[in-house]
């Protein structure tokens, strides 16, 4: 029998899973973000001050203790008109889109989702199995959903669809994504309402009549509780519980509890930061038009402008003047596209300000815009 020595150890290199070799990488910004943020889709405001009453009530001895989810699941299982076994609070969709996949993927079986759309799916879908499809939009950036629901096959285990759609804007009705579930009865359909206050439209209530459907929601937008790193996914109790099952039992933090029931607590102040969205939407809209850029509709809290050929001098210009972008470029069929958040009306202000300066820095014209259209 041979023994390993130290040198064999020091040489030896350890692998992880192929797939980990194999899957995409996500490289967000993880520093570096101190200028008007209008690069990530977060609240630019600040969550209900109802929140920040909350957090000066909790005590130091509260951060010595594992977080209870239970009761928090069951005010968010009756403010939604669910049972609490149909409820679980995750951190944030992040974690509930990787928790999806863990329970629902092996190897071999085929998840299903459009492109362009969240990074994330792509991330967590792969580390699961090699069978990822991807349906393209056009140019048009809508669903394409005949396209999409001929991809199904008896081996999709797991769809996920944005409505509203992150980098896009787009939406997917109701009916369409009723009519992708019962396609599918041996594949879990994900909702990622990520997006939902800023448009309305929500298969929420479908949660129990509809068995394979799950909704998830973020608290990270229009909320304001990114930081907090709070979500929820919400649907058959079964389905849920095999989730519950594969999430560690502490994955939401005791601070992220604590505030939750304020924030969902506080109609007006969600209201009227809905309120502020859609105006400031309405705005930037308008001044992109009058600029000369392409955009696609949106029902969302951010807007895709294509740049064309001059996508990373207008980000960096931008940047210039204290204000983010995203560059959407690298995302399929996205070349020359950038996004910019909606936030409060001194945000927009500022943002459409930035915009009119920087797109005249870099010496676009309406014309240039409207030749691309
Ligand atoms: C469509 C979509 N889903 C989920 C998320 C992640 O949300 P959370 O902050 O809850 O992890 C995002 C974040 O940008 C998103 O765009």
């Amino acid at each position: 029998m041979s023994t390993l020595t130290m040198d064999d150890l020091k040489t030896a290199t350890v692998q992880p899973r192929k797939a980990v070799l194999a899957m995409p990488e996500y490289h967000p910004p993880l520093a570096g973000r101190d200028a008007l943020r209008l690069d990530f889709n977060e609240n630019t405001n600040s969550p209900s001050p109802r929140v920040f009453a909350k957090l000066q009530k909790l005590t130091s001895e509260g951060l010595t203790i594992y977080p209870e989810r239970q009761p928090v699941e069951r005010i968010v299982a009756t403010h939604f008109g669910l049972d609490v076994d149909q409820v679980l609070l995750t951190n944030g969709v992040d974690e509930a889109i990787h928790l999806m996949a863990c329970a629902f993927l092996d190897e071999g079986d085929e998840a299903l989702i459009c492109t362009p759309t969240f990074f994330m799916y792509d991330v967590s879908i792969s580390m699961m199995t090699s069978g990822l499809r991807k349906v393209q939009t056009d140019d048009t950036l809508t669903f394409p959903f005949e396209r999409f629901l001929a991809a199904i096959t008896p081996k999709t285990k797991l769809i996920i669809v944005a409505s509203p759609n992150n980098p896009t804007g787009a939406t997917v009705s109701r009916e369409h994504l009723l009519a992708i579930a019962a396609a599918a009865p041996q594949a879990v359909l994900m909702v990622d309402e990520a997006y939902f206050h800023f448009h309305g439209e929500t298969t929420l209530g479908d949660v129990g009549s509809v068995p394979n459907l799950i909704v998830a929601r973020t608290f990270s937008k229009a909320y304001g509780l990114a930081n907090l790193r709070i979500g929820m996914v919400v649907g058959d109790a079964r389905l849920i519980g095999f989730l519950r099952k594969v999430s560690s039992p502490y994955n939401v933090n005791g601070v992220a509890l604590a505030v939750l029931p304020e924030a969902l607590a506080d109609e007006d102040y969600l209201n009227w930061y809905i309120l502020q969205v859609h105006q400031g939407r309405e705005r930037v809209f308008t001044a992109l038009e009058e600029l000369g850029v392409r955009t696609w509709p949106s029902a969302s809290n951010f807007i895709l402008m294509d740049i064309g050929t001059k996508h990373k001098e207008l980000v960096a210009a931008m940047r210039k003047r204290g204000v983010l972008l995203r560059d959407r470029s690298t995302d399929p069929g996205c070349n020359g596209y950038v996004r910019i958040t909606i936030g409060v009306e001194e945000h927009v202000t500022r943002g459409i300000a930035a915009l009119r300066e920087s797109l005249a820095e870099i010496g676009w014209t309406p014309e240039e815009g409207r030749a691309r259209a």
